[in-house]
C-alpha cells in the first residue's frame, strides 16, 4: 500500500516525503515540475536511500491520474499541488481556479473511482482572512481576500460537501501558517522562482548577498515594534503533522480542519534578528509602506491539533534560521544550477480542464 503525494516535488511536498519514508510508508509521487525541479526528488532519494516511482504529469490530466491508481495500491493521498502565490492569483485568476480547484474535483473523482477515500488537503491559514482575533482557532470565520485564498476556501467547501454526501470519506484540512526551513542536512529546501514574495526567502537572499536590502513593509502595525507578526513554523515539524493527519484520517471518517502553526508570533524585526544570528550576516533593511492585503498579527491557536492528531511544533524560530541557511549557503541558486528543466510558469490548462471535467468512468 502507498501514500500518493501530489506535489511532492515542491517545497513542502519533499519534506513530507522524507519523513513518510522514513517513517516507513511507501510513497509515489505526482508532480508536473511547474513550480520545482526534478533534483528535488533525487536529494529525497539521496536523503532517504530510498527510490519511489514518480509520474510527471498535470492533475488535470484525469486519464494519466487514473493510471497512478492503476498501476499502484493507493490506500491515501496527501495533496499538496497547487499554485500559491497570492499576487499571481490576483493577476490570472482563471489559472488559479483551473489548477488548484478543477485539479481537485478531478483527484476526488479518480479516488471515488477507485474507492480511496483518505485525503489530506494541504489548505492555509489565509482561509481566516484578515483575522478577528489572535490567536486563531479554527472555528474563525472563513474568509478569502484574494483569487488563491479563495481556491483554498472553494476546496475546503468542496471536501465537506464531499464528506457530506458519502461517510466513507476521511479528510484532513490543514490550516498551515507561515512554513519555514529546510531539512537539517542542508540538501532540500524552498527554491523560489524570481525575486521571492515571502519574508524568509528573501532575507536569506539578502544575506547570501543575491539581494542587496530587504524591504520591510510597513513599521506601523499596531503590534509591539510596529511590523507584522507571523506564527513562523519548521517545515519539517509540519512534515511530521502530515504523518500524524495521515494516521488520523486512517481510523476515522468525516473532516476535520487542523491548525499548524506553533501558537507563537514573531515580528519581521525579530525574524531579522534571528537571522543575522544564524547565517552571522547583516541583513541591510529600509522601511517601506504596508503592503496591500497583509494583516497586523496572524498566529495559531495549535490545540486541536495537539489533542487530536498528538502532533506539536517542536523546532523554535533559531532553528528554522540555522537550517534556513544552511540550505542557502549550500545552494545559492537553489536547485537551478543541477537542473537542465526550468519551471515551466504558465501550463495551457484551460482547453484541457475543458475537455477532462466531463465526467469519466475509471
Ligand atoms: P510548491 O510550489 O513548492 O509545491 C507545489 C508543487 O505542486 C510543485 O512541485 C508544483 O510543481 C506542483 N503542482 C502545482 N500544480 C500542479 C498540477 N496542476 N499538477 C501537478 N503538480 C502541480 O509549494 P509548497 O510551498 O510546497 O506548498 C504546497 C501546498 O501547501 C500548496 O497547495 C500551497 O498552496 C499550500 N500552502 C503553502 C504555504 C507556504 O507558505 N508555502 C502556506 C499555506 C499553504
Ligand atoms: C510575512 C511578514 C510581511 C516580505 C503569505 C501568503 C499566505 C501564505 C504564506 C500560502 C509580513 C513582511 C514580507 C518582504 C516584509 N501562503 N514582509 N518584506 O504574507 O504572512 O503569507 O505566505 O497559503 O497565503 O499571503 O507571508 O512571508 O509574505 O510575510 O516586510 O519582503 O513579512 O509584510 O508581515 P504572509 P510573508
Amino acid at each position: 500500500m502507498a501514500i500518493l503525494v501530489t506535489g511532492g516535488a515542491g517545497y513542502i511536498g519533499t519534506h513530507t516525503c522524507v519523513e513518510l519514508l522514513n517513517e516507513g510508508h511507501d510513497i509515489v509521487v505526482v508532480d508536473n515540475f511547474s513550480n520545482s525541479h526534478r533534483e528535488s526528488l533525487q536529494r529525497v532519494t539521496e536523503i532517504t536511500g530510498q527510490t519511489f516511482p514518480i509520474y510527471a504529469f498535470d492533475l488535470l490530466e484525469k486519464e494519466e491520474l487514473a493510471r497512478v491508481f492503476e498501476e499502484n495500491d493507493i490506500e491515501a493521498v496527501i495533496h499538496f499541488a497547487g499554485l500559491k502565490a497570492v499576487g499571481e492569483s490576483v493577476e490570472e485568476p482563471l489559472w488559479y481556479y483551473a489548477n488548484n480547484v478543477i485539479s481537485t474535483v478531478i483527484l476526488c473523482e479518480v479516488m471515488k473511482n477507485y474507492n480511496v477515500k483518505n485525503l489530506v488537503f494541504s489548505s492555509s491559514a489565509t482561509v481566516y482572512g484578515n483575522p478577528n482575533e489572535v490567536p486563531i482557532t479554527e472555528d474563525h470565520l472563513l474568509t478569502a481576500t484574494n483569487p488563491y485564498g479563495r481556491t483554498k476556501l472553494m476546496i475546503e467547501d468542496m471536501l465537506r460537501d464531499l464528506c457530506l454526501s458519502d461517510a466513507g470519506w476521511s479528510i484532513a484540512l490543514l490550516r498551515y501558517f507561515n512554513p519555514i526551513g529546510a531539512h537539517e542536512s542542508g540538501r532540500i529546501g524552498e527554491s523560489p522562482n524570481g525575486i521571492p514574495n515571502n519574508l524568509m526567502p528573501y532575507i536569506s537572499q539578502v544575506a547570501i548577498g543575491k539581494l542587496e536590502r530587504l524591504n520591510v513593509f510597513g513599521n506601523d502595525y499596531p503590534t509591539e515594534d510596529g511590523t507584522g507578526v507571523r506564527d513562523y513554523i519548521h517545515v519539517v515539524d509540519l512534515a511530521e503533522g502530515h504523518c500524524r493527519a495521515l494516521e488520523k484520517i486512517q481510523t476515522s471518517t468525516g473532516v476535520e480542519a487542523y491548525n499548524l502553526g506553533t501558537g507563537r508570533g514573531y515580528s519581521v524585526f525579530e525574524m531579522i534578528a534571528a537571522f543575522e544570528i544564524a547565517s552571522d550576516k547583516l541583513i541591510p533593511y529600509s522601511i517601506l509602506k504596508r503592503r496591500p492585503g497583509d494583516v497586523a498579527a496572524c498566529y495559531a491557536n495549535p490545540i486541536k491539533a495537539e489533542k487530536e492528531l498528538g502532533w506539536k511544533a517542536s523546532r523554535g524560530i533559531q532553528q528554522m534560521c540555522q537550517d534556513t541557511w544552511r540550505w542557502q549557503a549550500g545552494n545559492p541558486n537553489g536547485y537551478e544550477e543541477n537542473n537542465i528543466l526550468k519551471p515551466q510558469r504558465k501550463p495551457p490548462v484551460l482547453n484541457k480542464a475543458a475537455d477532462l471535467f466531463m465526467p469519466a468512468s475509471k
